[in-house]
């Protein structure tokens, strides 16, 4: 199976019953999601789109890719939040961490994802005096981020090329018919991507939003949507097997119990990325109304160096799900070394994989002694095709998990605080009577 949920070392924090006990939920959230009766029912587009994508758009992406392969050195992705993390994710899953350096062909780089200036720069620096395009990324069409990070790789792309070439080099993914940049790509002549109406940030990975980065990285996107139809079609059925819907009970039965932190791990460093989306779309989803799991994330054992301390002896406040990729893309043997002047001949003769499987054993054990719940989910490997089959396997289990908390998991009303502040203290015209109210606060 590519991607499965495995309790079996769950059995001291959660009795068979409490699994039976919280199923009539399951099942009452997986009927509101199909009758699309449950709040949030107007983004329920992510569903079935590995099945019901447009295909024609489809076509154009790979097409576009192709020709970003062909006359590009450096493909800039603009966009932030669900415009950004997903594709930045899948790429660094397969094609690895270091893909700009390791991988032949067009080096992707992504920005528009903070207002730092020093990273602004970097980017400027990465484009200069290569042949460059950019992929701008908004649904609204509107986020300060990515706007301010367009407009200054715009105007340089412009002075490099001129604005006819630049006009073919700027790919915009946006609203359908609607938004500023949907306009200003049509006075263009932009090759335009949509975001579909009914799909938010977090669930459009498999949508224009991650396929086109994703195909100009050179994955092949029919076996992503491959994998996520298939896990699409295991994890929309109703059963008390489906390990979606018993991962969403598990860290529901949890949460209930007071553990307020998910610390989602993997021992592939390539999976950070993956780590960082999985945050978007269980952080949105689920922390409102003064509820929600707290998503964090570890890469170990890299990061048992630093919060293995907390997680072993600290305060008992989380559980760990560790994605357990059972292959990695490539392993290494380990050559008995003569002389053993590092003491480590003990784990010669052997792929790497083991060594890292076993640190992994021995931290379960660690921390299931700890007291700290482990959840594994099974992963065949990170190939695009797996990777489409985990994403859908998450979209399932975090929706079902947001009704199992009685929230709303496909609106985020919270994200709009800091942008009306931010725009009170940076004085954009209407917010002038927040200013001064804010300013007062800040002295
Ligand atoms: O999940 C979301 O809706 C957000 O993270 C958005 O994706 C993010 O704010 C970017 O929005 P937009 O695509 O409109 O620029």
């Amino acid at each position: 199976m590519s991607v499965s949920f495995n309790p079996r070392h769950l059995a001291q924090f959660i009795r068979e019953e409490e699994f039976a006990a919280i199923y009539p939920q399951v099942e009452a959230a997986h009927a509101q999601l199909e009758a699309k009766t449950g709040p949030g029912n107007d983004f329920l587009g992510w569903m079935y789109l590995p099945r019901d994508y447009d295909k024609e758009e489809f076509a154009r992406i790979k097409a576009a890719a192709a020709r970003i392969r062909e006359d590009s050195d450096v493909l800039i992705v603009a966009g932030i939040g669900g415009s950004y993390l997903g594709a930045r994710a899948v790429i660094e899953a397969v094609k690895g961490q270091y893909h700009n350096d390791t991988e032949p062909g067009v080096k992707i780089y992504f920005c528009g994802n903070s207002i730092s200036p020093t990273y602004l720069n970097s980017i400027i620096k990465v484009c200069k005096g290569k042949r460059f395009s950019i992929n701008v990324i908004s649904k609204s069409g509107t986020t300060t981020e990515t706007s301010l990070a367009f407009r200054v790789l715009r105007k340089l792309l412009e002075d490099e090329v001129g604005v006819e070439e630049a006009n073919k080099r700027i790919y915009a993914t946006t609203d359908r018919a609607r938004g500023t940049l949907k306009q200003l790509a049509d006075s263009q002549g932009w090759p335009t991507f949509v975001v579909p109406d009914d799909v938010g940030g977090r669930y459009s990975v498999l949508s224009a939003v991650g396929l086109l980065p994703i195909a100009a990285a050179g994955i092949d996107i029919d076996e992503l949507m491959q994998g996520a139809a298939d896990s699409m079609e295991r994890f929309s059925q109703l059963s008390p097997d489906n390990d979606a819907y018993k991962y969403a009970a598990a860290r529901n039965i949890l949460y209930r119990k007071g553990k307020s932190v998910e610390i989602l791990e993997c021992y592939e460093p390539d999976f950070t990325m993956m780590n960082e989306w999985y945050k978007q779309l269980f952080g949105e989803s689920e922390g409102k109304d003064n509820k929600g799991l707290f998503p964090a994330s570890c890469i170990f054992s890299t990061d048992l160096h630093s919060m293995g301390q907390f997680i072993q002896e600290g305060a008992r406040i989380m559980f760990e799900t560790i994605v357990d990729v059972k292959k990695p893309a490539e392993d290494l043997y380990l050559e008995p070394l003569e002389g053993n002047f590092d003491g480590l001949n003990f784990l010669a003769g052997q792929n790497m994989s083991i060594v890292n499987r076993k640190a992994m054993e021995g931290t379960i054990l660690a921390h299931t002694d700890g007291g700290v719940p482990q959840l594994l989910i099974d992963v065949d490997d990170l190939s695009a095709y797996n990777v489409g089959y985990l994403i859908y396997f998450f979209w399932r289990a975090c929706a079902c998990s947001g009704y199992l908390l009685a929230v709303n998991p496909f609106n985020q009303p919270g994200v709009e605080s800091y942008k009306k502040n931010m725009f009170a203290l940076l004085g954009k015209p209407g917010y002038e009577n927040l200013t001064a109210e804010l300013e007062a606060k800040l002295k």
